[in-house]
């Protein structure tokens, strides 16, 4: 199959745009690739949102019907952030031999979660990635889609007890914008 280079411009100057862009390009940008790219993004922002889902679907030459409808099929596939915070830890190679995983540690800690989950209270959400695409800030977590470079566990402690110490907003996460569930969605996988 001929392969097709992208020509739809990153969402935004975020680095981790090029790390779906790779997993696209590694498959020829063909639609095929639609479940393995969904996870690179969500590996990468934490969820799926109405922003990376339609990049998605135009960079696969997909009907945006078909993304949305394999993304909200999915259990796997988060739509939302389910913390009010988001914080991930990036655990790829150049990330972990610099003490990200003294780092999830800490998380585990200080937060009593571990990654993939959330905060009894719903405060924080936690993921881990294989690569956030900062490498030359490691060890890099990403903290409510905002990458911080060098983090060390002083500083992830402190973060998060900020944020379990915080007043609880009562944030609608249905209402938010860029988040979008089709209700109905019918499995269309078999037909990418
Ligand atoms: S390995 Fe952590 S940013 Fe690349």
């Amino acid at each position: 199959m001929q392969e097709q280079m992208a020509s739809v411009p990153f969402p935004s100057s975020d680095r981790r745009w090029k790390l779906v862009e790779s997993a696209m390009r590694r498959h020829g940008h063909r639609g095929t690739a639609l479940i393995e790219v969904l996870h690179t993004v969500q590996e990468s922002f934490g969820y799926l949102d109405d922003v990376s889902l339609r990049f998605v679907a135009s960079s696969l030459h997909l009907p945006k019907s078909k993304v949305f409808g394999v993304a909200t099929f999915y259990d796997f596939f988060r739509l939302k952030p389910t913390g009010e915070h988001t914080c991930v830890v990036c655990m790829g190679t150049g990330c972990y031999v610099k003490g990200s995983d003294a780092l999830m540690k800490t998380v585990e800690r200080v937060a009593h979660v571990k990654a993939g989950e959330t905060t009894p209270d719903g405060k924080i959400s936690v993921m881990t990635a294989r690569c956030i695409g900062a490498c030359g800030l490691a060890p890099a977590a990403v903290f409510d889609g905002e990458v911080v470079p060098r983090m060390d566990s002083a500083k992830i402690e402190d973060q998060f007890r900020k944020w379990l110490d915080s007043e609880t907003h009562d944030v609608a996460l249905e209402d938010m914008p860029g988040v979008h569930r089709i209700p109905h969605a019918e499995p269309v996988l078999a037909s990418v």
